[in-house]
């Protein structure tokens, strides 16, 4: 059995976990519960991952795996290669970068409340955070709807984690004003199965 290293509210995590439900691979892999952060990485796999951060996989064989790209590439790959299709390679991986992005600013935002003492915290750099998610939320909504509203690849996978994440951590910043959009798109991919699934609890 695989053994993915995991906490419910990390959106990398959930990238994984709704890939492994829409591939149909859940049962292939046993979860261990991985609860810490940057400064206090005693529970992540260290010894699995030098980077100390999740998800990462223990496959059957071989050495360890992550980030949560590769697992994801991983699982599909394993299950014949349905949400990486080679006639929209790169705009696939494109997308699912962006997703990972607005994921990437989105966590630093809250480890800067959260891992660093309030006198030390910077607004200003924080603010810049948002700016990146805003921008990238901005080129999702005019320039990735009609691939966002295509058949179910990887890039959707992590839009809607991403977008997800935001409502979870970051909800009062309102960020489907002037996104009706990709709004829209979110309220129905969020009822997929695997996005139920996985919902984090606050
Ligand atoms: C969170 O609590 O938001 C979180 C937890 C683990 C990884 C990333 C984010």
């Amino acid at each position: 059995m695989m053994k993915l290293f995991h906490n419910p509210a990390s959106p990398f995590v959930r990238k994984v976990m709704v890939t492994l439900i829409e591939t149909d691979q859940q049962d292939d892999v046993t979860i261990v519960p991985a609860v810490g952060s940057p400064t206090a990485s005693e529970q992540m796999p260290v010894a699995q991952n030098p980077l100390g951060k999740i998800p990462t996989l223990l496959r059957d064989s071989g050495p360890a795996i992550y980030d949560s790209r590769v697992i994801c590439r991983f699982f599909d790959d394993r299950a014949g290669g349905r949400l990486y299709p080679q006639g929209h390679l790169w705009e696939t991986l494109t997308l699912e970068a962006t997703a990972d992005g607005i994921m990437d600013a989105a966590v630093l935002m809250v480890y800067e409340s959260r891992c660093r003492p309030e006198e030390k915290r910077s607004d200003e750099w924080v603010e810049a955070q948002w700016d990146k998610i805003s921008r990238a939320l901005d080129a999702l909504e005019s320039r990735w709807m009609s691939h966002l509203s295509g058949p179910l690849d990887m890039g959707q996978i992590a839009v809607g984690c991403a977008l997800a994440y935001l409502d979870f951590r970051h909800g009062a910043r309102d960020w489907r004003k002037g996104r009706e959009a990709l709004a829209k798109w979110l309220e129905e991919f969020a009822g997929r199965p695997a996005m139920q699934a996985t919902q984090p609890e606050s």
